[in-house]
């Protein structure tokens, strides 16, 4: 990952996030262009980040303020290869009736026109291969009282990715956003300062039982900019704990008596190989998945389709061979046939979903008491749920929703479950992602779905979609 000469642009820097993601973009090699409204606080920040980088002080509430600062940038560094637009007026958590206009606008002018008029500036100085990611929240994706303004911008944010997304396709610039649940920084600090938030219960409402912290936003973000997630544009990754996936009236998560060690630090990440389980495999594409991550040292097992005693065995062997099973990739789906009778409807959900279930209850005995991860890997039908591909299209809706079942059900237990949607042509990328979602690098990330998918499901139409180029791309 590293390239020194790559330059990364990241609004809202002096954050909480913002730190975060300058820490994590320095790692991976990058020059910071940090951009905040609040200068002391900048200055704060650039003392820490060393040599090579660079602050400038920009309201994005001002299109002069960005078109010039953008200039500034390009002139300092000459390229501009990652923007992160991660600035943002946090909720007032005020009720309708005592909003006022010029709140209500100001949210939208920094929340959603901030970041489309730094993406427009942006994208003048970027060539094929450069990534927008844009920090929206899971607000802009559920409803919630007193959230107005800033809800509505950011679900204006998320159409804002998936329009740039597409059109932006053909110059080989992708645009993807990440939804972040709650995050301890002072963004939520402030809140619970001032009453607003009581933090306790929100680590209730929560399957993971925490909040997350700055460097697990990061590091999906980190993700998303770089190539290994060339064919993901137009995508939006929930990083929320699973809030998300959980429907019940009640508590998600018991009440936990103090605030959480992983929410405060980073745990030590084992260097320990791992077992991973590549189900329902044996077809190219699954082989594929398995030679990336038998690459990177773990032991990697490919159990082909079976009924159910004989894949109680194979657990059972598993467990008695190499003593558990760390990751579970559910390849059912990516390995099903293209079926296209109704009469073939049960057949293909009996080959995928049924036995994505069966699996995942087999191997979830042989799972560390924390840690384990589940992906349910699926491949597309072109275009959507098309009538063609009516059972594949089924097979895949239901794998999805049963992965998210899963991931509220399993979060308490430590195990993550999360589906990769990919598409068909694009079997390496798929690999990389899956890399990406079983890592300790996504250890916020359960009851989600990434698409891996080159753009096609953020095309309203896909029938007149400029399908995502990656010639040249890095
Ligand atoms: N913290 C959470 O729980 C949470 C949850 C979901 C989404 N997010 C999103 O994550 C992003 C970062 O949030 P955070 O929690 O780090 O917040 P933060 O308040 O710690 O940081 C926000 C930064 O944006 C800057 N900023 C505010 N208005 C600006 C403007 N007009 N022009 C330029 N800079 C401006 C602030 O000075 C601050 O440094 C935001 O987009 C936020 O909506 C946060």
């Amino acid at each position: 990952m590293q390239n020194p000469a790559k330059v990364a642009v990241i609004t809202g820097a002096a954050g909480g996030i913002g730190r975060a993601l300058c820490q994590g973009f320095i790692e991976d090699g990058y020059r910071i262009a940090a951009l905040d409204v609040d200068a002391p606080a900048l200055s704060e920040l650039l003392a820490q980040l060393g040599e090579g980088h660079q602050g400038f002080t920009c309201d994005l509430a001002s299109e002069t303020q960005i078109v010039a600062t953008v200039a500034q940038v390009a002139a300092r560094f000459g390229r501009i290869d990652v923007l992160v637009n991660n600035a943002a007026l946090g909720p007032s958590m005020a009720a309708t009736c005592d909003t006022t206009l010029e709140g209500f606008a100001l949210a939208l002018a920094v929340n959603t026109l901030g970041p489309t008029l730094m993406a427009r500036e942006a994208a003048r100085h970027m060539g094929r291969g450069a990534a927008v990611v844009n920090v929206a929240s899971l607000a802009g994706l559920l409803a919630n009282p007193k959230r107005n303004a800033y809800a509505s911008s950011k679900a204006a944010l998320i159409s804002m990715t998936r329009s740039l997304a597409c059109e932006w396709a053909e110059r080989g610039i992708r645009v993807t956003a990440v939804a972040p649940g709650y995050v301890l920084t002072p963004m939520v600090a402030g809140l619970e300062q001032a009453a607003k938030v009581d933090l306790q219960q929100v680590r209730r409402r929560i399957p993971m039982g925490r909040l997350a912290r700055p460097d697990e936003i990061a590091a999906a973000v980190r993700f998303l900019a770089s190539a290994e997630a060339r064919q993901v544009t137009g995508s939006v990754l929930p990083v929320d704990g699973g809030w998300a996936c959980f429907n019940q009236p009640g508590d998600a998560h018991p009440p936990v008596a103090s605030v959480p060690d992983a929410e405060r630090h980073r745990p030590q990440a084992s260097a320990a190989a791992r077992v991973v389980v590549v189900s329902g495999g044996g077809g190219a594409a699954s082989e594929v998945i398995a030679a990336r991550f038998r690459a990177q040292g773990d032991t990697v097992i490919v159990l082909e389709p079976q009924a159910e005693a004989a894949v109680r065995q194979a657990f059972a062997v598993i467990q008695r061979q190499y003593g558990r099973v760390d990751v579970l990739i559910n390849a059912a789906l990516l390995e099903a046939p293209r079926a296209d009778h109704p009469e073939s409807l049960m057949s293909t959900l009996n080959r995928t979903l049924t036995a994505a279930f069966l699996s995942i209850r087999e191997a979830l005995n042989c799972m560390p008491v924390s840690g384990g991860v589940v992906l349910n890997i699926g491949s597309l039908p072109a275009g959507g749920t098309v009538a063609a591909r009516q059972a594949q299209a089924a097979a895949w809706q239901g794998s999805e929703m049963l992965g998210r079942c899963q991931a509220a059900e399993l979060a308490a237990a430590g195990v993550r479950v999360v589906n990769l949607a990919g598409a068909a042509p694009y079997p390496g990328d798929i690999a990389a992602a899956a890399l990406f979602l079983a890592s300790a690098s996504a250890s916020y990330i359960t009851g989600a779905t990434l698409y891996v998918d080159g753009g096609r499901s953020a095309f309203a139409n896909a029938a007149q979609a400029a399908i995502f180029d990656d010639t040249e791309v890095a």
